[in-house]
């Protein structure tokens, strides 16, 4: 990838953009004004799910900037409790509805089981997806993929679909790598996403990190989005300022060495952000309507 506006094919054909723009917890007031700005400073690729309740006001942002419909790559997800055929078709209705879109360029189950309850997890993925493939060959989402699915979640989708899975979202950054399940996925043809890849900044005071930083002359943001650029991983990150959106667009011009790699890809493993897929209780959504 040389430039910000490159992208990456994935295996269905489809062309998505090296860098995406998180809506994750940009609720609020500002959020309006926040994606218009991020709209402004130039991204195109927008990662939005009904957990966070931003697609409406997202949706919003793309109408009033003017900029046609096909000119975006929305990527939107379906909650655990919105698993299982019909509630997927429901659940995808809504998300048009809300967003005011005709299409999704991408659809992600978010999360592959519930609670310790969901006994039947395996049973639920798989109708959740065929419903998926149907939208899909009905022309209403022209990619299917995953979020949080570690190997043995991938390969219950892997061995019954129609539709192979093209993305699969999870949660990397130096410090957090989870070399087993990108392996898994670049295996079979998977482009694995990172979310949080600057660990809701929880990266950015991190002592190892700073002098790298120093010796790039770049932001600890910034070798943390050009490290997963280097590993082949799109980074979507969420920022409320215009000046730290461009900063981090602006890691096109420099290059992490092989040995820094190494040392970054090898830094002391921290855990999820609170919320693994097996063994973490996850949030529940606050509102249907948004
Ligand atoms: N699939 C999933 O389960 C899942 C889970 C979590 C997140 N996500 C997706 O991933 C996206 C990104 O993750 P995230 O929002 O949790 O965390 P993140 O992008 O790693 O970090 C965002 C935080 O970093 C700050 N920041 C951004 N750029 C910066 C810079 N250059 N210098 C200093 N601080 C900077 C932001 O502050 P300011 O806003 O003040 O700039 C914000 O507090 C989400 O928005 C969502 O779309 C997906």
């Amino acid at each position: 990838m040389q430039t910000f506006n490159d992208t990456y094919t994935l295996s269905n054909g489809i062309e998505i953009p090296c860098m995406g723009f998180g809506t994750y917890n940009a609720k609020g007031g500002d959020n309006l004004a926040i994606n218009k700005t991020a709209i402004e400073a130039g991204y195109r690729y927008f990662d939005t799910a009904s957990l966070y309740e931003t697609e409406r006001v997202l949706g919003q942002a793309i109408r009033e900037s003017g900029i046609p419909r096909k000119d975006f790559f929305i990527v939107s997800k379906l909650w655990i409790d919105e698993r299982g055929y019909q509630e997927a078709k429901d659940a995808f209705e809504r998300t048009l509805e809300r967003l005011q879109m005709d299409y999704l360029d991408l659809y992600l189950i978010h999360w592959p089981r519930g609670t310790e309850g969901d006994v039947d997890w395996k049973e639920k993925d798989l109708d959740t997806w065929r419903a998926m493939e149907e939208l899909q060959a009905a022309g209403r989402i022209r990619g299917l993929g995953l979020s949080n699915f570690l190997p043995h979640h991938l390969e219950n989708i892997l061995e019954n679909c129609k539709e192979k899975p093209l993305v699969d979202q999870l949660e990397i950054h130096p410090g957090y790598t989870q070399e087993a399940a990108v392996r898994y996925c670049q295996e079979h043809d998977i482009r694995v996403q990172a979310w949080s890849p600057l660990g809701r900044s929880a990266m950015l005071e991190n002592p190892i990190l700073k002098p790298f930083a120093e010796k790039y002359g770049k932001s600890v943001a910034q070798i943390c989005l050009r490290f997963l650029l280097q590993k082949g991983i799109i980074p979507l990150v969420k920022s409320s300022s215009m000046e730290r959106m461009k900063q981090n667009q602006d890691i096109f011009d420099f290059e992490i060495t092989k040995e820094d790699m190494y040392i970054l890809n090898n830094m002391p493993q921290n855990t999820w952000l609170g919320e693994h897929p097996d063994f973490a209780i996850p949030k529940k959504r606050s509102n249907f309507e948004q």
